[in-house]
């Protein structure tokens, strides 16, 4: 599977690849904008993945040369303090875990490399994730850092900081820690991943719009501002709690809160404390927060229909309170209703990007032909297809080996 990008990595570096590292994309089943809040997610990793070729260098540099086009080569030296590049450069997601490794563990040692991705860019996939991982643990790897998956997972979400999106740690922790065959619910501070089996004859379709929600881009104020404002409306119902005595000490975040009181209170005490805008933002997170714990259960029992109708609530939370969907959004989870998913929603942080469709051994030709009739066919969207619309594999979480 590496033997194209080894022949690419002679072409250019006039000699043999020595090891490759691999990390995955994702789609998240349900828990949407619930990570950074400290909430569970419920994520898979996808089939598709950022590979890099390469050989381990006695010093401090990084060479790494991109297969697409797009991107040129980016080249710097391993430290506490690299210089960042344009915001949205994806050298940026090379030099986040660099920086990040170095100033935990001191590492010296870089590489000569070259990747190869066919994860969706800015479709909602985790693709930059996966490219921060793969870089990542290939440093760990070389520099003999020796974290297990899922702290390393948790280190490169602080390290994808770097890049200036205040992300939570769902897409890192799953693109890192994943196993195939399975979901896996995802629980913040402190970090853990329990992972669930998707049942045989369920089938997750990815559709992306095509409207590019860059993380780094456009949509990166938007992101930041959605978590200021939960922020913000946590404090105000907190104080609110505490004035009527049913909170005596302050809970440490979403997650303290909702285990102290119940969700019917907490969204009352919303009710008298918060503005319009803060009361739908708060509860998005709490419903949602309810409908990941549900949906877990739900996967555990194959429970189909149960599950799609958790996805349908989810995607109307985040159109009507969360406010990130969009029309093309809307209209793949229409379509993939009208052709018989058991749900749908937007997966990712929205704003264009992916749907995720629930479909089943049955229903699954008919959604994906409802899709293409009344969504790619009509835009003339046809053209590499498979890019677009296809099966999410729940698949393994990243690796690195000799070649
Ligand atoms: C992006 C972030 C994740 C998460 C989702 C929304 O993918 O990287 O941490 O917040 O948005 O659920």
């Amino acid at each position: 599977m590496f033997e194209p990008l080894a022949e690419a990595f002679r072409e250019r570096f006039d000699s043999e690849p020595t090891h490759a590292s691999r990390a995955p994309g994702r789609v998240n089943l349900i828990g949407e904008h619930t990570d950074y809040n400290g909430l569970p997610v419920l994520p898979m990793a996808l089939q598709r993945e950022v590979r890099i070729v390469l050989v381990p260098r006695e010093d401090g540099l990084v060479r790494l040369a991109n297969t697409h086009a797009e991107f040129d080569a980016v080249e710097f030296e391993v430290g506490v303090a690299i210089e960042p590049g344009p915001p949205g450069h994806w050298g940026n997601y090379v030099k986040a875990p660099a920086q990040e490794l170095a100033r935990r563990f001191a590492i010296v040692r870089g590489f000569d490399g070259i990747l190869a991705s066919d994860v969706p860019v800015a479709s909602g996939l985790s693709s930059s994730s996966a490219l921060v991982n793969a870089v990542g643990l290939a440093l760990a790897e070389i520099n003999q850092v020796g974290l297990d998956a899922l702290a390393l997972g948790g280190l490169m979400a602080d390290a994808e900081r770097y890049t200036g999106t205040r992300g939570g740690g769902m897409d890192q922790a799953i693109s890192m820690a994943a196993r195939s065959g399975h979901a896996a619910r995802i629980d913040f501070n402190p970090l853990r991943l329990r992972h669930v089996p998707v049942p045989e004859d369920w089938r997750f379709i990815v559709a992306d719009t095509g409207v590019r929600a860059e993380k780094s881009g456009p949509a990166q104020a938007t992101y930041n501002r959605r978590r200021a404002e939960c922020e913000e409306a946590f404090e105000a119902v907190c104080a609110e709690l505490a004035r009527t005595r049913r909170l005596l000490r302050p809970p440490k975040g979403y997650q303290g809160l909702l285990r102290t009181v119940q969700d019917d209170e907490v969204l009352e005490a919303a009710k008298r404390s918060l503005d319009a805008t803060l009361l739908k933002r708060f509860r998005h997170v709490v419903t949602e927060n309810a409908r990941v714990v549900e949906a877990q259960d739900l996967l555990y029992q194959a429970d189909h229909g149960r599950f799609g109708t958790l996805m349908d609530a989810s995607h109307g939370s985040l159109r009507t309170d969360y406010n990130v969907s969009s029309a093309e959004l809307d209209e793949l989870v229409a379509l993939a209703k009208e052709g018989g998913a058991s749900g749908a929603r937007l997966t990712g942080a929205g704003f264009g990007g992916c749907i995720v469709a629930l479909a089943s051994t049955e229903t699954v030709d008919d959604v994906l032909e409802t899709l293409v009739a009344g969504y790619y066919e009509p835009r003339r969207m046809t053209d590499r297809l498979d890019q677009r619309l296809f099966l999410a594999v729940p698949s393994d979480g990243a690796s690195y080996r000799a070649l």
